[in-house]
Formats: C-alpha cells, structure tokens, sequence
C-alpha cells in the first residue's frame, strides 16, 4: 500500500497524550485564571511584518524559521511561531490599550526547525501576556504564576534562571564592547558564530559550543552595562521573590533569542543536559508596543512549551477518570431501545461514557470487544431486555449481571457510581 505521513516535524497527538495535555491545560488555565487571566484567541496567519519588526530581522525564527506565503495579492503572510507579537497587535487592534490587560492563550506553533526530539514544527504553547504594568511586580507575578503551575501539579518548584539586560541603550552600548572582545576571537568561531557575530552578536552568549562557552565565560557581563533604574527594577524583581522563597538563579549570559526583550529575562530548563531543554521562557517586552508604531505600553509574559512540558511533568498528570460502558446489542431490530438506553446512562452522570457497538455481532465477540478496549461495564440489550423494558449490566471485572429496569437506570448509577 502507498505510504502516507504526515508533514515532517508535524505529529499527531493520540488520545492517551491529548488526555493528558487536556488535563494539563485545564491546571494552565485554572492556575492562570486564579490570576485573573482571561483566554484571547488570535488567528495562525498574522501578517509577516509583524513578526520581522516584533522578533527582529536578524533572528533564527525571522531569518530561516517562519512558515511564509503569499496571498492572491502578493501580500505576504506568515503562520504564526510565537504568541506575543499577536497578542500585542490585537490589543492594540481592539482598543485595549489604555487598560490593564491580563490574557492566557493555548494552541500551535509553526517554526520551520530541524526536528529532533523537544523540537517540532508545529508544536504547542501556552503562555500568558501581561499588559500595562511597568513595576517589578508585575514580572514577580507572571513568574508567581509559573511557580504556582508546579505547586498544583504537586511538584516542587524549578529552578528559575534570570537576569536582566537592561534597557535598548544599554544594550546596544554593551553589544558594542561585546562585539570588540568577540573580535579577538574571530578564529576560533565556526561560520555560524561568526553570522551572529555580524547579525546579532548577543546570541553568541548563550551557545552550547564548549569552546565559544568558554570564550564567553571571560568576556564582560551585560550587568556592568545596565542603567540604575534597570538595575533597580531587578533588584526589586529579585527581592520580592526572595520575600515569597521563590528560587532562582541567576544567569548572566541569558539573554533570549528574540529582540523584543528589555530588563527581565527568564528561563526554565528540565534540568536534562540536551539542547532543547527550555520548557518555559519568558521576560519584560516594555518597546514593543513603540517598535510596532504604537503608544508606550509595558508589557511581560512567558510561554510553555507543552510537548517539552508534558514530558517533563507527565508522572504527575493524573488521567480523567471515566467509566466505560460499552453497549451491546444482539439485534439491528433492537437498535432503539440500545440507543434510549445509552443516552438515559449517558445524562446520569459526566464521567460515564457510553459506546456502542453497532455492529450487530454475537455476544461473545462484541464482548471481546468491550474487554480490548479495557470496558468497566457491558450492557446488554437482547429480546428479553426489549420485551421487559430493562437493561443486562455485566460487570467486566467480575462477570456478574444485574438486570435493571429502564426507569430505574438514572437511580441505579448515581447510587452505584
Ligand atoms: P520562545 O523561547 O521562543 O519564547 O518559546 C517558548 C517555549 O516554546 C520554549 O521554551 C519551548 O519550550 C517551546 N518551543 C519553542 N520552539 C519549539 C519547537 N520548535 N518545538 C517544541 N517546542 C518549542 C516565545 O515564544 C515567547 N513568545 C515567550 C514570551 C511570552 N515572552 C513573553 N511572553
């Protein structure tokens, strides 16, 4: 037969782990939405522009990642590969400027990365954008919420790395004297270094080349650059985490992939020594609004990324309990009374699930069927049900049968369940 496969670096979630990321996003909301974060919605496709002025020209995702296509009128549009530049944009969009804004978004991501294991092309983030507020509050409340997400999952709490980078000017100033260092060491950097070099020096930081690593470990820190007011909103930052026994440390060579950054950056790793380790990522993006032509407006969030997420807490997700009856039914001519059974158990309670068979089969094998496919309960529905107006629940544990009256169904599983 032809082979057929999904798009490369694209997977299928299969309902044993979509259950679980469907438990683990419900903990994402509640946890957020004890915040006071409410859901936004923003479509896949967002102009390109938005992303090239928002993540920066001279990024991995806007140089080589993002998923690009033009429409009937040669307007270029892209798949989106991140949520803050959309959440921005429809903020402003919607008029919501002038208030507080506190949002939380789930859904998929499209970067065009070589695939590997943690690293997809369309993959899953949920993430959560603050608008509005300019004090370190409002970054010790985004990383509060992170905090606690591993509180409700019963884990204990991950290593924060932070830093900061200080404002635009500060910045630029210390990617003058970095690139002067960097320069010095020009032959010992491979082609690719040497293009950020040129393009965007500051991801040279946090390379996982041992030797670029240890190049860097001698070079000056971006904390020696960083103005009193940026200095003082990370030192506020910190002191407030410190007051809530929140753990961090901190990362002088963290700087982020993505331009829109100012003062606080963070990082949460899975503690692994493998590169796509980052599960959660996030920092104050105070310029964006400015960057995309748009009234001042501070701004800090994070995103998870749900696969690398799901793996890393996955022993602690516990699976939606539900019953499952599996209903069969001797006789295509008895299909009605099968069906007004299933709906009648169905409306008893929310954690029974009912399937039918359907297919008519002897008893035996519809039996096989309802144990393959791990059945709590069968209920049988033969003449003698029909004639009598009831129903046959076996159990599929202990092989015992009960024979229950239609109008008794609704009693019988909220007593029994
Ligand atoms: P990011 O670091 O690009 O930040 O992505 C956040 C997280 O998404 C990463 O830490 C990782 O867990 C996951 N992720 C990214 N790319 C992939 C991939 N190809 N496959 C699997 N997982 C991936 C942002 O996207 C920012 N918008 C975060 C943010 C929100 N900053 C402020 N607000």
């Amino acid at each position: 037969m032809k082979k057929i496969q999904s798009v490369k670096g694209m997977h299928d979630i299969l309902p044993d782990t979509a259950s679980k990321l469907r438990v683990l996003e419900n903990l994402l909301i509640n946890t957020s939405e004890s915040f006071g974060y409410d859901e936004i919605r923003t479509p896949i496709l967002e102009n390109t522009d938005l992303f090239t002025k928002s993540i920066g020209d001279g990024t991995d995702i806007v140089e080589k990642e993002m998923y690009t296509l033009s429409d009937s009128k040669d307007r270029l549009i892209s798949m989106r590969p991140e949520g803050t530049a959309s959440c921005v944009r429809a903020v402003v969009e919607n008029g919501l400027q002038d208030n507080i804004n506190r949002f939380w978004y789930t859904g998929p991501f499209f970067r065009h990365e070589r695939p590997q294991k943690g690293r997809y092309r369309q993959f899953h983030q949920f993430g959560v954008e603050l608008f509005g507020i300019s004090s370190p509050e409002a970054d010790f409340e985004v990383l509060n919420i992170i905090v606690s997400i591993f509180k409700n999952l019963k884990m204990k709490s991950p290593k924060i790395l932070i830093n900061s980078i200080g404002d635009i000017e500060d910045r630029n100033k210390y990617t003058t004297v970095l690139v002067e260092y960097l320069n010095k060491y020009k032959n010992d950097l491979d082609k690719n270094h040497l293009l950020k070099l040129e393009r965007n020096p500051l991801r040279i930081l946090d390379s996982k080349d041992e030797k670029v690593a240890e190049i860097i470990s001698n070079a000056p820190s971006i904390s020696q650059f960083i103005s009193k007011d940026a200095k003082e909103h990370f030192e506020e930052t910190l002191l407030l985490l410190d007051k809530d026994n929140i753990k961090y440390e901190i990362s002088g060579n963290l700087v982020r992939g993505l331009d829109y950054y100012n003062k606080t950056v963070f990082e949460i790793t899975d503690g692994e020594n493998n590169t796509q380790n980052t599960i959660c990522a996030g920092g104050r993006y105070d310029y964006l609004f400015e960057t995309l032509g748009q009234k001042s407006t501070p701004a800090v969030g994070f995103a998870i990324g749900l696969e690398r997420f799901l793996s890393y807490v996955m022993d602690n997700i516990e699976n939606y309990k539900s019953i499952l009856i599996y209903m069969i039914c001797l006789d295509q001519k008895f299909k009605f009374h099968a069906i007004s059974a299933s709906d009648i158990i169905r409306n008893c309670e929310s954690n029974i699930r009912v399937v039918n068979d359907f297919n008519y089969s002897n008893l035996k094998s519809q039996l096989k069927k309802a144990n393959k496919l791990s059945a709590d309960l069968s209920v049988i529905i033969g003449s003698e049900e029909v004639d009598s107006d009831s129903i046959l629940i076996k159990s599929m544990d202990t092989g015992d049968q009960e024979k229950i009256g239609m109008s008794e169904i609704g009693n019988y599983f909220k007593k029994e369940y």
